[in-house]
């Protein structure tokens, strides 16, 4: 078997678990108020390629874990992330109508709905983070480190830049910074989320770990932007061109096509360089950068 067909195997049986994870962790159906429940399901299950979990997962194969609280760490995450999308596409926000190859919430139910969903879906995170078994300390770090991943100093900070640069031609590092925050910041804390369900890291760990997390960050929204230019919208599963549409600053609008593709490619050095104190222990990790940069969707 070659090393990419063991690494599909990995992650289609992991995509499955958060999957079956996901679908224990949302609310039924059967439960009021169901419109509500029901369109948190529709849009957290059956989509995306689970890129969060996958890192929760491929960082928790670095230690000896606890694998009910992974699970969760992996479930939380992607809800935050979930959430991120169901308001990302908002008509006060990017104003999307496709998202995973459905419509996107608010045109499948309605606005009030979508903001709902996004913020259920935010309280229900932290409500699977903090109900496992396992120890104590690591979990209040965990629940700190998601909520402070998708605060205005993450991921709702980045968006805040991201729509006040809209029709504005960034520096190289602002837009550098608008990227680390609203994607970089829950990708690194997916990586770290994983590590903390085995141990709290030394200082070296860490520091392999951040610079990891800050490269994969950073070169999944580069990639991001490379592919709303270069993608169709079918293979996306969201609209493609809607950068450009939009006049938002990217990566490709400020450096170019060929320029970006060599920082993402650098970028992939930069995360596979981190990871060799951990030898073959961080096979995952380095599978899901080569992933995170050579994707197509
Ligand atoms: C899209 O994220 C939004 C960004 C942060 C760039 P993904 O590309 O991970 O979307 P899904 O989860 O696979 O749908
Ligand atoms: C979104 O960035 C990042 C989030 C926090 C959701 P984009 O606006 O580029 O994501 P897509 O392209 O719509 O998935
Ligand atoms: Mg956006
Ligand atoms: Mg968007
Ligand atoms: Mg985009």
């Amino acid at each position: 078997m070659t090393v990419s067909q063991n690494f599909n195997d990995w992650m289609l049986s992991n995509q499955r678990a958060i999957e079956d994870a996901l679908s224990s962790y949302l609310p039924s159906v059967q439960q009021v108020p169901a419109r509500l429940h029901e369109a948190m399901r529709y849009t957290a299950l059956d989509g995306g390629k689970r890129v969060r979990p996958l890192l929760v997962f491929a960082a928790g194969a670095l230690f000896d874990v606890d694998a009910g609280l992974l699970t969760r760490a992996a479930a939380a995450v992607e809800m935050i992330h979930v959430y991120s999308l169901v308001h990302d596409d908002m008509p006060c926000m990017d104003d999307d109508a496709l998202r995973r190859g459905k419509p996107t919430v608010h045109v499948k139910y309605d606005e009030a709905t979508a903001l709902l969903v996004g913020d259920a879906l935010q309280a229900q995170a932290f409500t699977v983070l903090s109900e496992g078994n396992g120890d104590a300390v690591r979990t209040l770090a965990m629940i700190r480190l998601l909520a402070q991943a998708a605060g205005s100093a993450g991921m709702c900070g980045g968006q805040a830049i991201d729509l006040a640069s809209v029709g504005k031609s960034l520096s190289l590092p602002e837009l550098e910074q608008m990227h680390r925050l609203k994607t970089g910041a829950l990708l690194r804390a997916s990586v770290f989320l994983g590590a903390l369900c085995g141990k709290m890291l030394e200082p070296g760990e860490e520091a392999a770990l951040d610079a990891y997390a800050n490269a994969i960050g950073l070169a999944f929204q580069v990639v991001d932007d490379i592919l709303d230019v270069t993608a169709d919208s079918s293979t996306l599963g969201k609209t493609a061109g809607k950068d450009a549409a939009d006049n938002k600053p990217t990566y490709v609008s400020i450096l170019g096509l060929d320029a970006s593709r060599q920082m993402a490619e650098k970028l992939l050095e930069q995360a596979q360089s981190a990871l060799l104190p951990f030898g073959s222990k961080a096979e995952r990790l380095n599978q899901i950068a080569e992933l995170i940069v050579h994707r197509n969707a």
